[in-house]
């Protein structure tokens, strides 16, 4: 863990530096260790960059302030995505790696999306587990051919199958290449998750060698 930077956040190198590292964004009440074995799964040798959200609710770390349970405070999201971005940009070129694809979990998730929507090109992509939209009047953004995975619970609680579904049309709208799935499991994680995630993410890294190889 290290506190230099303007997050504190804990960076594994992997054993990979050219695969594209992965930003882990945690839920409510986790750290910056929480996602690092699920990256690990996912991604077994990529750089992994993991910050700790500033905001704390009950002592409990996210990423920004909400004022009820799924009522966000729109402006601290706007306003934490934006923070959020500086500081990858400022990791990257510390640590030498490229744009990261994010892989949030809840409160990571709708993170990743408001960084998606407020700061395109800081992301490569996004794995978006138990994600929902997190602005009510989204900007118009160019996300043109940027990957991202939904994962949803069909018997999720705190988030509606609605708010992804409005998530991935406001995505695909921008030009991001979407894939949304909806799991047979609520807001917690499960095996499924994990494997779909590692897929989605070896089919986008040889689709991204291969649009490279097409426009060098
Ligand atoms: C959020 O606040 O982003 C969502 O309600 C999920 C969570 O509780 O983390």
């Amino acid at each position: 863990m290290t506190e230099a930077l303007s997050f504190i956040h804990r960076f594994e190198k992997g054993t990979d530096q050219a695969a594209r590292p992965l930003l882990l964004l945690h839920g409510t009440g986790g750290d910056e260790n929480d996602l690092v074995p699920l990256g690990r799964m996912v991604a077994p040798d990529t750089p992994l960059l993991s910050p700790r959200g500033k905001v704390l609710e009950n002592g409990m770390p996210r990423f920004f302030r909400r004022l009820a349970e799924g009522v966000f405070d729109e402006d601290d999201v706007r306003r934490r995505a934006n923070e959020l971005a500086d500081f990858v940009v400022e990791a990257c070129k510390q640590y030498g790696i490229a744009a990261p694809i994010a892989l949030g979990y809840s409160n990571g998730a709708n993170t990743a999306a408001a960084t998606l929507l407020l700061r395109p090109g800081v992301l490569a992509g996004a794995i978006l587990l138990r994600a929902t939209l997190p602005l009510s009047q989204p900007p118009s953004t160019d996300l043109a051919g940027v990957p991202v995975l939904i994962l949803s619970g069909a018997h999720d609680p705190m988030m509606s199958p609605q708010g992804a579904d409005r998530l991935a049309s406001v995505l695909q709208h921008d030009g991001a290449v979407v894939e949304h799935r909806t799991l047979p499991s609520g807001h917690e994680l499960s095996q499924a998750d994990v494997s779909l995630a590692q897929q989605w993410l070896n089919a986008s890294h040889s689709w991204a060698r291969e649009a490279q190889a097409r426009n060098p």
